[in-house]
């Protein structure tokens, strides 16, 4: 299975729908008439899908029946109806992938009621401007070569990794809870920068910046987070008094239980479906 000859119907073109489907364009990975996409109201003209180069139909049926690769973008709570709606469209030679958080391959599976090969992927909104990080698993029916498929997708729009199912609400409370997460430490250094007399712009540009920078530093270099930190960090210096100020106000303790709560959250909404 090559993406070349691939056509992807993309349903629910919501906010992460729109970002994958512009993504792809945007990329070059397939050509707008590789692409289709429905919503359930096509005419309501989001200002985001009115800029989509691929037109936004409503038949979910005649989407799926026409792709090769059906990409599931619509919420929780839908995904069981959409798919027992394009049930008898499925084969088991397409292959159903789903971004819906927290919804199990084993339900998708069920609704569908055939061996169709389902993925799921977690991505996360940095997918729009190609610095996403996506967690992908596979269910009963999908093999090597459809996570390679689902996987060669993703990872235009940013890095993406494979995991065992178990772990997708982790990767949810991380990668996908994880950029609001930063945004607040964005915003909290941005307003640190405004205490210390820089202007506002000035101080926003230098944080993200240096968010960005040290994220890279960790990627490029392979290196541990603490090693890179200790290199900042020289001795009776200016950096280990900061430091100490974030263990007294115990940053870390409150990053982890945030992700763990986030995690948690996301298994909570399994049962909810
Ligand atoms: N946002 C993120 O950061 C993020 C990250 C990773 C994964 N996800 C997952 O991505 C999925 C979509 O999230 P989102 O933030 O993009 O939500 P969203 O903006 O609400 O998009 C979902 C879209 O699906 C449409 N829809 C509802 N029922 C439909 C149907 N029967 N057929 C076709 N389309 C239908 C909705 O239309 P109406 O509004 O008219 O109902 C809406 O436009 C969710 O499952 C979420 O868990 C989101």
């Amino acid at each position: 299975m090559s993406l070349i000859k691939q056509k992807i119907a993309i349903i629910g073109t919501g906010k992460m729908g729109s970002i994958l489907l512009q993504s792809m364009l945007n990329q070059n990975l397939l050509s707008a008439d590789q692409l289709k996409a429905t919503d359930k109201a096509a005419d309501k003209g989001l200002p985001a899908r009115m800029a989509l180069p691929v037109p936004v139909g409503s038949n979910n049926p005649e989407a799926a029946a026409w792709a090769d690769i059906i990409l599931l973008c619509v919420k929780p709570q839908v995904v069981k109806t959409v798919v027992e709606e394009i049930r008898p469209q499925l084969e088991e030679s397409k292959l159903l992938i789903s971004i819906a958080a927290s919804v199990p391959t084993g339900l998708i599976e069920k609704a569908a009621g055939i061996s169709v090969p389902v993925v799921r992927a977690m991505p996360n909104t940095a997918c729009s401007i190609g610095s996403g990080m996506t967690g992908i698993c596979r269910g009963r029916f999908a093999n090597e070569e459809h996570l390679a498929m689902t996987r060669s997708i993703f990872n235009t729009f940013g890095r993406s990794v494979i995991i065992e199912e178990g772990l997708m609400d982790a990767v949810t409370g991380l990668s996908g809870s994880g950029p609001a997460f930063v945004y607040i430490i964005l915003e909290s250094l941005a307003e640190a920068g405004v205490k210390v007399g820089l202007p506002r712009d000035i101080a926003t540009e230098l944080a993200a910046q240096t968010v960005l920078g040290a994220a890279q530093m960790v990627l490029e270099t392979g290196h541990h987070p603490a090693l890179l930190k200790d290199a900042v960090t020289t001795p009776a210096g200016c950096t280990i008094d900061g430091i100490l100020e974030l263990e007294e106000g115990k940053l870390r303790v409150t990053l982890i239980k945030a992700v763990v709560k986030a995690a948690e959250r996301a298994r909570q909404l399994v049962h909810s479906h």
